[in-house]
């Protein structure tokens, strides 16, 4: 792997040169940015000028005398009231382009200094029930930042929080516990089956809680087996556990998405070490006990009469909940699992719970200063009508129903396109474009924002979508077949039309931009500069024949590699947002 410096950088460094020969004492930003003007443009020395009290235009033309041009920079002109204009020389583009694609697949992108390990908490469903499309955005997000992190050198460590644990599964296990064989062994089911009986198991067991109030009271001794550990009571909720994982696993598979086994570790596993949790915050005056529940006091998060509203550790009855796993889990992760950073991308609608769970975690020192934690809240999806996201019954829409939806729609589209696929290729494909098309949509809006779930617009052509980036990879795949025996090749001595220009600086921005959106967690920044990115190709292609009308040799290898470079980045890009690019469409 041999790592490129992006042109920025380059340009940044002459330029903080120039700053510092220029005027040694002030360490002074050029305050670089990318411009329609001319390729760069420099706005530092203004603040420079008023610092050091000297005319900005004549400072900038100071400074334009140290600034080494000739490699890298081919000119720059101070304009407007002191900014520097920068224009890259065509063989510093087409060199860097080069060595991007003589490093493979990481395109020349270095890997971070001071890597830290990250913790993603997401995709998270809950045992014995439904996953809805909250569960789905979670586990799309959050396998897109995982994507992103890892590709600048983070290591990250994925936690699926499942919801295994909690006074329901009383009911649940006591019923099984008197209706044996109602669940069929999780082996013999696929996920379809092993959702239908639980559902099944879920709807008979309620009916017979509301019902009978015997039922209930030994469903209540059911809980206070289950926390005690009793081995028949485990062995019955294993069960629950194993069937939902069936369920959860053939989502997953449909999302085209991989989760592994050890890194589900739900609420469960918590429970061995939330008595000692409880104990750290009361003796540390963290928590306090308030009519026998133990909880911990915010002094800004009130309620309705302007009551505080605490965080419960554990209830009056002795009972841990929610909040009592998930700081368990802060534990755990800080201290055994060694994490730098902690991430989870919940439902906005949990963000006041992690407000308190992180304090509560700040006040005990499980958190030090070294140890980030956020809350990637993430907005609701409605409906393509914008209204809550409901079939026309009014019920929840299932998830499965969903995605199978999308890769039909998908499938429409493909076909039309298709020339030369098989039946089977198209249904290849479809499952490509169709799930490719959910991610998509979700990954390219801010994730705290509502979104509407459009199908039509998901699956289209034209505009923003998954569809369209796919496309355009696969038609440089065409392309580059089409060019047969002619092979992408750099000829630095080229000049470049003004649309190779953009599409080469373009490219040059590509880790930056993924280091920003992993900072920031926010895939919809890579997501645009994909979009962006395969705009300023077809304005390329357009105006740059590549193999029709056939150009000189040198110029149509110069172009394959504008063009193998662009697909390479697509293809590294949508596959961090987890979105696969077929090869033909
Ligand atoms: N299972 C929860 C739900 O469905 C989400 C868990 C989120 N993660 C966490 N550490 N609390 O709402």
């Amino acid at each position: 792997m041999t790592s490129v410096t992006s042109l920025t950088d380059q340009v940044q460094q002459r330029l903080a040169n120039a700053l510092s020969a220029t005027r040694p004492e002030a360490d002074a930003d050029p305050l670089l940015r990318r411009s329609d003007r001319a390729d760069f443009q420099a706005n530092g020395i203004l603040a420079l000028a008023k610092k050091a009290k000297s005319n900005p235009r004549e400072l900038a033309t100071e400074v334009v005398g140290n600034i080494v041009t000739g490699d890298v920079i081919k000119d720059v002109e101070v304009s407007g009231p002191g900014f520097l204009n920068i224009t890259i020389a065509d063989r510093a583009i087409t060199e860097n382009l080069a060595a991007r694609h003589a490093d493979g697949e990481r395109l020349g992108v270095p890997l971070k200094e001071n890597a830290g390990i990250t913790v993603v908490d997401y995709a998270q469903p809950n045992v014995a029930k439904e996953m809805h499309v909250g569960h789905l955005r979670s586990a799309v997000i959050g396998d897109a930042l995982r994507g992103m992190l890892d590709f600048t050198g983070e290591k990250t460590i994925g936690r699926h929080h499942i919801g295994d644990w909690g006074t329901q599964f009383g009911m649940l296990i006591q019923y099984l516990f008197e209706h044996p064989g109602e669940l069929a062994p999780a082996a013999d089911v696929d996920g379809e089956q092993a959702m239908s009986n639980l559902n099944r198991v879920y709807k008979a067991s309620r009916a017979l809680f509301d019902a009978d109030e015997e039922f209930k009271e030994r469903a209540r001794k059911r809980v206070v087996a289950l926390q005690s550990g009793d081995k028949e009571t485990l062995e019955l909720w294993q069960q629950f556990v194993d069937e939902s994982k069936v369920y959860f696993y053939s989502v997953f598979e449909k999302l085209d998405m991989e989760i592994r086994d050890e890194e589900i570790v739900g609420e469960s596993a918590y429970n061995d070490g939330m008595p000692e949790t409880a104990r750290i915050l009361e003796e540390t005056g963290v928590a306090v006990r308030s009519e026998g529940a133990l909880v911990v006091f915010f002094d800004e998060i009130r309620g309705k009469d302007d009551q505080p509203v605490p965080l419960i550790v554990q209830k009056a009855d002795g009972g841990f909940g929610y909040a009592a796993s998930d700081l368990t889990a802060i534990r755990n992760r800080v201290q055994d699992l060694h994490a730098s950073s902690l991430l989870y991308v919940v439902d906005v609608r949990q963000s006041l719970h992690f407000k308190m769970v992180f304090e509560t975690a700040r006040r005990a020192g499980w958190l030090s200063d070294g140890v980030t934690a956020h809350n990637m809240g993430y907005g609701t999806v409605l409906g393509a009508d914008g209204k809550p996201f409901k079939t026309r019954e009014g019920e929840t829409v299932r998830l499965e129903d969903l995605l199978d939806e999308a890769v039909q729609r998908a499938a429409e589209v493909v076909r039309e396109k298709a020339q030369d696929l098989t039946e089977d290729e198209i249904q290849e494909r479809a499952a490509q474009v169709g799930i490719g098309a959910v991610k998509y949509a979700d990954l390219s809006t801010s994730p705290s924002r509502d979104y509407k779930f459009d199908l039509d617009q998901m699956v289209s052509l034209n505009g923003d979508t998954s569809v369209y980036l796919q496309y355009a990879y696969a038609r440089i795949q065409s392309i580059l077949r089409k060019a047969g025996e002619t092979k992408p090749a750099a000829h630095p001595e080229l000049e470049l039309a003004p649309a190779e220009r953009a599409l080469g600086l373009h490219l040059d921005a590509f880790g930056d931009t993924v280091f920003e959106a992993a900072a920031e967690y926010a895939p919809h920044k890579l997501a645009a500069y994909l979009y962006q990115l395969a705009s300023l190709f077809t304005t390329f292609y357009d105006k740059c024949p590549v193999i029709k009308p056939e150009p000189p040799k040198d110029v149509a290898e110069n172009r394959l590699l504008l063009c193998d470079v662009t697909a390479r980045t697509l293809h590294q890009g949508m596959g961090l947002l987890g979105i696969r690019t077929p090869e033909r469409l």
